[in-house]
């Protein structure tokens, strides 16, 4: 199968492992997808490299034309690709607005339209990575809701269409989950086998695999930024306190709750009403992922993660997003560190 080309800490890489979720893009591929598909996991945990890799393999493998959209990606040219051959259409298309980023999902929205218009029964593919970040909570709904019209109601026919969408924004979640139209993914942080081989592609003078692994929980982006930090976990738990906000007001209100929930995450499931305001302001801090599935394989994209992992912070119903970040409460907590 073909892989595509990623950055990863600096270095050109293959996108590797995920062998189940590439099963599923091929299944994908293959029928189309009758709703929208949304993508949603921890941040970091590699949704944009699972959508660039669903790129490559349905523009090359299944000749579908494809629009990918990321509103915020770092470089500017990465925010909107498609296939060579759509260039006109595209061309046109940004004419029409006057500031293209800006409003760039209307953008590949107008875009996907038109190639079914312009191209006899095409096989189309609209991806759209983290999108809810850019257009805000309150629009997550109606931008679901546009992109089902596009399959449901499409303005000329089609073979297929394929429509996914990522994200990590968990208090979009339950607005869009909650729709007919929307059949919900997640995808957690890679499994064992596919994270050390990114840990081989990093140079040498690093720590021990098993201790990045306690470190990390498998998440891409933190092996990412240890290592651009000198592997340094106390500077990238700092990040952390300092990102999210974790100040002395808010450990010294949530203190006794925070406590257990450090212990064990599902404590925040089973807590009584006064976690509520807690799990809210700890879900929109991006710290912890509230209401896994369950661990059958139809809620997830490639493997779940474990029933239950308390090394990691993985509980059945709530998860830390990674056990950095479950590092960075107990830390802001003036507590011990169990990281040694
Ligand atoms: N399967 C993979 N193969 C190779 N590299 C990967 C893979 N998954 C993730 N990466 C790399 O790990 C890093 C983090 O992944 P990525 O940016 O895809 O995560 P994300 O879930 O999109 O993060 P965010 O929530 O910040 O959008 C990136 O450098 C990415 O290229
Ligand atoms: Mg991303």
């Amino acid at each position: 199968m073909r892989r595509a080309r990623l950055h990863f800490a600096g270095i050109e890489i293959e996108f590797v492992d995920r062998d189940r979720a590439l099963k599923q893009i091929e299944e994908l591929a293959e029928r189309g997808t009758w709703r929208v598909y949304i993508v949603y996991g921890p941040e970091g945990c590699g949704k944009t490299a699972l959508l660039r890799q669903a790129k490559e393999v349905l523009e090359k493998d299944f000749d579908y034309y494809v629009v990918y959209v990321n509103p915020i990606a770092e470089k500017v040219d990465e925010t909107l690709r498609f296939t060579p051959t759509i260039k006109d259409v595209v061309r046109e298309v940004l004419n029409l607005f006057p500031s293209p980023y800006s409003a760039i999902v209307d953008v590949a929205i107008s875009i996907a339209s038109r190639v079914l218009k312009r191209f006899s029964r095409p096989r189309l593919a609209v991806l759209m990575d983290d999108v809810f970040q850019a257009v805000g909570v309150d629009k997550a709904e109606i931008y679901v809701k546009t992109l089902l019209n596009l399959i449901e109601y499409p303005p000329a026919s089609y073979e297929k269409i394929v429509v996914l969408v990522s994200s990590s924004e968990g208090l979009t979640r339950r607005k869009v989950g909650r729709h007919r139209w929307a059949e919900l993914l997640t995808l957690w942080n890679m499994p064992r086998k596919g994270f050390y081989q990114l840990y081989e592609f990093l140079p040498r003078e690093k720590p021990l695999f098993e201790d990045v692994w306690r470190w990390t929980g498998g998440n891409p982006k933190a092996l990412e930024e240890l290592y651009r930090n000198g592997w340094s976990v106390e500077r990238v738990v700092n990040k952390v306190i300092l990102g999210r906000d974790l100040t002395y007001t808010f450990t010294k209100r949530w203190r006794e709750h925070l406590e257990k929930a450090v212990e064990d995450p599902d404590y925040l499931w089973y807590g009584l009403d006064e976690v509520e305001e807690l799990v809210r302001e700890l879900v929109e801090r991006n710290l912890i992922v509230y209401h896994l599935p369950p661990r059958n394989y139809d809620y997830w994209i490639d493997q779940p993660p474990p029933e239950k992992d308390p090394e990691l912070g993985i509980g059945r119903y709530v998860a830390w997003q990674t056990p950095l970040h479950r590092e960075a409460v107990r830390r802001a907590l003036g507590n011990d560190s169990v990281f040694g």
